[in-house]
């Protein structure tokens, strides 16, 4: 089911072979369409957060090690948002050029989202007045660095020479499966976590609950896609899947540990520490995160090994709760 909705290159010109809307139309029940529509009914806008209670309890209601907890799990964030923001670009392309048209569209909502949470992240670092050094928090961490700096980029942006299925598989692994699906989703679980430990900072839980949401449906486009090249270009797709992710989802944890050594190496006075500084530098809590990291990969596997043995067909038309979405 390669698509006949690709460009083609004649005597120097790139040339639409047609357009999708003026022949056969969208595909309303493919599975890219199904997101979009669900992302239009859940859409939100980040200005509108309110988060001056958040200032409230920063000033006077957090101690300084549970601040400098927050403030480096947020710059991870904050970068990582403007980082998927930016690196989403060239799959729109990618998938353009394939003549996946669906695909592409629902990617330009896919990022107007990136830029919504980056843009809400931002907001919410200037209305707490934190703004200095935030990329102090950001590259001292090296599986953070490798990541976001480095592996993302690189393997997005490979997609503008050479859009082959191997590479967007890789993209799809790197992007959306290991840093938004478990990376990510590992980052939410803390939030969630910190806050039924210490019911601080409203504002950005709230958002960060709205993020997830989106987050859920980024995740389930990249098993989507790697489902969909496997089942269009043939099994040895698989074992790249399998090989990369099994090499990349080993950063997650790195990044963790890294990120509790960090944590302890200022020299903290007693009264300085707090309950959320407490659970994230415990065994307990660092065991917390691992496992449900853990859980995630699993997850996300047992997601795209189920539909290997799908047809293409199959595939495109696959409903939301088939891979873990609500909505329909
Ligand atoms: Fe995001
Ligand atoms: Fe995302």
């Amino acid at each position: 089911m390669i698509s006949d909705f690709g460009n083609e290159e004649i005597e120097g010109k790139v040339i639409h072979k047609k357009f999708k809307a003026t022949t056969q139309g969208f595909e309303w029940d493919s599975f890219p369409m199904k997101l979009y529509m669900l992302g239009e009914k859940l859409s939100w806008s980040s200005l509108q957060i309110d988060f001056s209670k958040d200032a409230i309890d920063w000033k006077n209601n957090m101690k300084e090690a549970d601040k400098f907890t927050v403030l480096g799990t947020s710059s991870f964030f904050l970068a990582g948002e403007e980082c998927v923001a930016r690196d989403i670009i060239p799959m729109i392309s990618a998938m353009e050029e394939l003549g996946f048209i669906e695909e592409a569209m629902y990617l330009t909502q896919f990022a107007k989202e990136e830029t919504n949470h980056a843009i809400g992240f931002r907001r919410w670092f200037e209305v707490i007045g934190e703004t200095e050094k935030l990329d102090y928090y950001t590259k001292q961490n090296e599986g953070y660095r490798k990541l976001f700096y480095e592996i993302i980029p690189t393997d997005m942006k490979r997609l503008y020479k050479d859009p082959s299925p191997e590479n967007i598989v890789k993209a799809a692994i790197s992007y959306n499966l290991v840093a938004e699906g478990i990376g990510a989703e590992t980052g939410y679980y803390s939030y969630i976590k910190g806050y039924q430990i210490n019911p601080v900072l409203p504002g950005l839980i709230s958002m960060i609950r709205l993020i997830a949401r989106d987050e859920s449906r980024h995740v389930s486009f990249g098993a989507y896609v790697i489902s969909l090249m496997v089942s269009n270009f043939g099994k040895e797709l698989y074992e790249i899947y399998t090989n990369y992710f099994t090499q990349l989802a080993p950063l997650i944890s790195q990044l963790i540990e890294q990120q509790r050594k960090f944590l302890l190496s200022p020299n903290w006075r007693e009264e300085d520490k707090g309950p959320l500084f407490k659970y994230f530098t415990s065994d307990e809590g660092v065991n917390d995160l691992l496992s449900y990291a853990q859980k995630m990969f699993l997850m996300r596997n047992s997601l795209i090994e189920r539909s290997i043995k799908m047809k293409p067909e199959e595939v495109r038309k696959m409903g939301l709760k088939e891979l873990g979405l609500e909505g329909e």
